[in-house]
């Protein structure tokens, strides 16, 4: 007859929540290799971790050399956008239970950006559009001497957009990006948005012609694949819709 004590050893182990799960990354070494390629880990998990707690236990135990970004991981920073059997999460915010770990789980950088090392892709164009379209307050002259007062109803106008973390999941899903990066590109037009419909600013006009560019809104196809990965939930597609009828009646 077994012992309490052994007894309950042998039923937490019974009740073991880990898994074996195999993950596949993209792998891409330029200092190695000019080729990129893929390959599995096996690891232990509790289903509940997150795909970023699985890179974690990669590259502390198994290989330093893996690389992506990450920092707060709780959702915030937008920097560990990756494409997790197919499309574009947040690592910190996919729980492994949630991409059918009974599969090789795949990993790989975001699209339309150039990879320059495992997960980690060149974000400068993505942040160029972005700088682009003026993402901050404009105002002409009248220097308030307390702050400037906003409706309810004025700051509801563009509540959605000022959720936005930069992170690149919406622009690195768009067909037309991946095709031709000269497009702006999702985000950028969700951050000219927040600003476009601010009562206070004073720079619509000036960022509508911005987006009147070839490479602006009207390259837009409406493929809902940017509102689809948003991690925000942002009505992304909705923006640029709002946006392209704003450049055709003129009026914000
Ligand atoms: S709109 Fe959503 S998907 Fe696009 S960069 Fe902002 S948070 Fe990321
Ligand atoms: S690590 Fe910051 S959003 Fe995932």
């Amino acid at each position: 007859m077994s012992t309490p004590v052994l007894e309950k050893v042998e039923a937490a182990s019974a009740a073991s929540p880990y898994i074996t799960v195999t993950l596949r990354i993209r792998r891409f070494k330029p200092e190695v290799s000019a080729d990129a390629y893929w390959e599995d880990f096996q690891l232990e998990l509790d289903p509940k971790e997150r795909v970023l707690d699985a890179l974690n236990k990669i590259k502390w135990d198994l290989d330093g050399s893996l690389t992506y970004r990450r920092s707060c991981a709780h959702g915030i920073c937008g920097s560990d956008a990756m494409r997790i059997n197919g499309k574009n999460r947040l690592a910190c915010k996919t729980l492994i239970k949630d991409v059918n770990p009974d599969k090789p789980i795949t990993v790989e950088p975001i699209k339309g950006l150039t990879q320059l090392k495992d997960l980690v892709v060149d974000m400068e164009p993505f942040f160029q559009a972005y700088r682009d379209v003026m993402p901050f307050l404009v105002t002409k002259g009248n220097e308030p001497t307390r702050e400037r007062l906003q409706s309810a109803e004025d700051r509801e106008r563009f509540d959605d957009t000022t959720k936005c973390i930069l992170c690149a999941a919406c622009t690195s899903s768009c067909p037309v990006f991946w095709n031709d990066g000269q497009y702006f590109g999702p985000a950028a037009i969700v951050n000219a948005h927040r600003f476009i419909f601010d009562s206070r600013d004073e720079a619509g006009e000036q960022r509508l012609e911005i987006l009147n560019d070839r490479d602006g809104v009207w390259r837009c196809r409406t493929t809902f694949n940017c509102t689809d990965a948003c991690p925000r939930g942002i009505e992304v597609t909705k923006a640029i819709q709002e946006v392209k009828r704003a450049l055709i009646t003129r009026r914000i």
